[in-house]
């Protein structure tokens, strides 16, 4: 065993070292799980019990010299490098840049609707996303038992007196009305909840923008315009619109909004299954109802509102066609997003 030792003390000796090559080759013959110097270590079992200690401490003093030497030679192959007589440096090459952050897609898409409003007189306003009952369902008009309320399954968090997660941005225009005096314009984008089950469709989180606009003598026409404008202000200047007929308790004449497919010119795809149309939200004539719960007198003012989902938007922007992309946070789907300036 003694000679054996000294025999691997040797070649570690003269194993001369002069390239990374030779370096790792080194590391493989002496160092690595099958190497020589493991291989001694097996051999103590064989050792006489009285005899192990000092042919272990023996091994151990091998172990150190060849990780000695193979750290010296890594350093010195390593500073010799630097020095210029290994790789190339050039050292007034621009550094390669880092990886900066970008904007989540759902940002992108509710600042760009933001500032298409704001071009029009729209300002910005917030509430808050936990909600009582009165703002979320009953100052927009929908009674206690009816049915309505099933139509948006709420998250509650406490009941008598209900508390929940605002189930729509709703909720924001019943708070600028009790705050603020007509004339209002005001656009309110949000996160809402829903009890659903998550689909690639569906989310119990998604995106909302509400929009309002209350003053003397606003009609339908103001409502078909303003929403013509938006069209064709995010999704191009050929766009066209459609109102359909539907019901929602807080505006009456009611109607879901569909822009023409942007993918096929409203031709008929996949995406749009065919009808040229896609639907992006909801919108109406306030009703005169909403409008008193505020204390706005419904024979002086009237207004129109309309609600649009970020989610669709973002979706039908890019062609995105997995809801569920938007809340995994993977740095692949993520980096394909890019701010438009
Ligand atoms: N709050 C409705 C929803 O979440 C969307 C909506 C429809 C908002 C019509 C409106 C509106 O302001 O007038 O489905």
């Amino acid at each position: 065993m003694n000679a054996e030792i000294e025999k691997v003390k040797a070649e570690i000796g003269k194993f001369s070292i002069s390239s990374s090559e030779e370096l790792e080759k080194f590391r493989l013959e002496f160092l690595s799980k099958k190497g020589k110097v493991p291989a001694l270590f097996v051999g103590l079992k064989d050792v006489l019990p009285e005899e192990k200690r000092k042919v272990g401490q023996a091994i151990n003093e091998v172990k150190v010299l060849a990780q000695k030497k193979f750290d010296d030679q890594k350093a010195l192959l390593g500073n010799n490098k630097a020095q210029g007589s290994g790789e190339m440096v050039d050292p007034t090459l621009p550094s390669k840049p880092g990886q900066v952050g970008g904007s989540h897609p759902i940002s992108i898409v509710r600042d760009q609707m933001v500032k298409i409003f704001e071009r029009i007189g729209f300002n910005v306003s917030h509430g808050p996303e936990i909600e009582d009952d009165w703002h979320n369902f009953t100052a927009l008009n929908f009674p206690p038992d009816h049915p309505a309320r099933e139509m948006q399954d709420t998250f509650f968090i406490e009941k008598d007196p209900d508390i929940a997660l605002r189930t729509h941005t709703s909720s924001v225009q019943v708070r600028v009305m009790e705050n603020e005096k007509p004339p209002i314009r005001t656009l309110s984008p949000g996160r809402v909840f829903r009890n659903e089950a998550i689909s690639a469709r569906a989310h119990c989180i998604f995106h909302q923008v509400e929009g309002l606009y209350i003053n003397r003598g606003v009609s339908f026409v103001d409502l078909k315009q303003t929403l013509y404008h938006f069209a064709k202000e995010f999704f191009g200047e050929n766009t066209k619109i459609r109102l359909r007929p539907s019901f929602f308790p807080f505006t009456e004449p009611s109607a879901e909004l569909d822009v023409s497919c942007p993918f096929c010119n409203g031709k008929g795809c996949k995406i749009c299954k065919g009808t040229g149309w896609v639907e992006i939200g909801g919108a109406g004539m306030v009703d005169p109802r909403v409008l008193r719960s505020s204390n706005i007198d419904p024979d002086e003012y009237s207004g129109f509102a309309f609600g649009m989902g970020i989610e669709r938007i973002t979706m039908l922007k890019y062609q995105i066609n997995d809801i569920r992309l938007f809340f995994e946070n993977d740095v692949r789907f993520l980096q394909q997003f890019q701010r438009e300036i």
